[in-house]
């Protein structure tokens, strides 16, 4: 089958590891399923593995993507749940000291074809399409964990999204302002920041820029370039959520006298479970959301899809393609 994959791992030029080419389709072990992929969207996710982060020489070469949507073997058209809990695990899966993330042990969706336990499989609604479909797994499901289960804010709260642009950004804006949140964003970009702000964010600002009042929740992705100012921005009692460090996990000041001082809560937040899988789906599908997405092409032009990611100057997902 053909597949996306790191047949190496660099840290310093991660598209120098990447392969496109033909892979052994994968077995079925007792209790997976496979699933004929139709579309499968890019993650910063996919170039960390690239780079060697979460991913080992001795599992290589090993096929990429987390994000994915399909028909099975028996025509069930489905969306997978990427998170895979080691075996006899049960409860939530993300708090599993050894689960992985599809791509990380297991082969990945930039591919024809994937094997994942049956029960990680969820229907794809009628109507949805499957560009849509394959960008739930990932940023959509970490978005909505994050915002729902974590923030603790409720409709009419302000919350401040660091970046714009991003997988994740993007999913918190149009998640955060279909229920009803006011949705303020940064951006190092103006245009991305207006481009936030068409898809349903309430303002958006340069990055670093002091806001005019302080807000409920932050989420933060970008790590350490942000930190501060997501610290600063909140109010006493408000809450950071954070998901990722792209910028780096070393900020220049920790802020912990602000962080006590203003009883700041700071939530480490990881992807999501199969219920909030289901309820993340269930959501988008109902309140009609479509996810913005910057860029659709077929499989085998994967390369030039991670050169776009890795640009960083991508609106939202880029997905790619199997199939007719
Ligand atoms: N914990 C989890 O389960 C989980 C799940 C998904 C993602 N993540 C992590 O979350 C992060 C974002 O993921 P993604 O897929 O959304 O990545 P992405 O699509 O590459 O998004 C990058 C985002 O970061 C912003 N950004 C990057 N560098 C920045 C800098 N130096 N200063 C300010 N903003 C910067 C960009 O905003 P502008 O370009 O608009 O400024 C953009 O919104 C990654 O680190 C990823 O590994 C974690």
């Amino acid at each position: 089958m053909l597949a996306a994959y790191a047949a190496r791992l660099d840290r310093n030029d991660p598209l120098s590891a990447l392969e496109v080419g033909e892979r052994p389709d994968p077995e079925v072990p007792d209790g997976w399923a496979r699933v004929h992929l139709r579309a499968a969207a890019l993650n910063r996710h996919d170039l960390w593995s690239l780079q060697g982060v979460g991913l080992g020489e001795d599992k290589l070469p090993m096929v990429l993507g987390c994000d994915g949507a399909g028909v099975t073997d028996d025509g069930r058209e489905v969306i997978l749940h990427s998170v895979i809990p080691s075996p006899g695990w049960s409860g939530d899966e993300t708090l599993d000291p050894r689960r992985t993330l599809l791509s990380e042990l297991y082969d990945g969706t930039l591919a024809e074809q994937v094997v994942v336990p049956t029960n990680h499989l969820v229907p794809k609604p009628d109507g949805m399409s499957w560009e849509l479909a394959g960008c739930l797994s990932t940023a959509w499901l970490t978005a909505y964990r994050m915002l729902f289960s974590n923030a603790g804010v409720s409709p009419g709260d302000t919350v401040l999204v660091q970046g714009a642009g991003g997988g994740v950004s993007t999913a918190l804006v149009q998640l955060g302002s279909a229920a009803g949140l006011r949705m303020w964003v940064t951006s190092r970009d103006e245009a991305r920041g207006a481009q936030a702000v068409e898809l349903g964010a309430d303002r958006a600002f340069a990055s670093g820029e002091r806001l005019p009042e302080r807000v409920n929740a932050v989420m933060e992705s970008v790590g350490a370039a942000t930190w501060s100012h997501s610290v600063n921005s909140l109010n006493p009692g408000g809450t950071i959520v954070i998901c990722g460090a792209t910028s780096g996990d070393a900020p220049e000041k920790a802020e912990l006298t602000k962080i006590f001082f203003k009883q700041l809560r700071v939530i480490g937040s990881t992807m999501g479970s199969l219920p909030e899988m289901r309820r993340l789906v269930d959501f988008v599908a109902r309140e009609g959301i479509s996810p913005v997405i910057d860029q659709t092409l077929p499989l085998g032009q994967a390369r030039a899809a991670f050169e776009r990611l890795a640009a960083g100057d991508s609106f939202g997902k880029i997905v790619l393609t199997t199939g007719d």
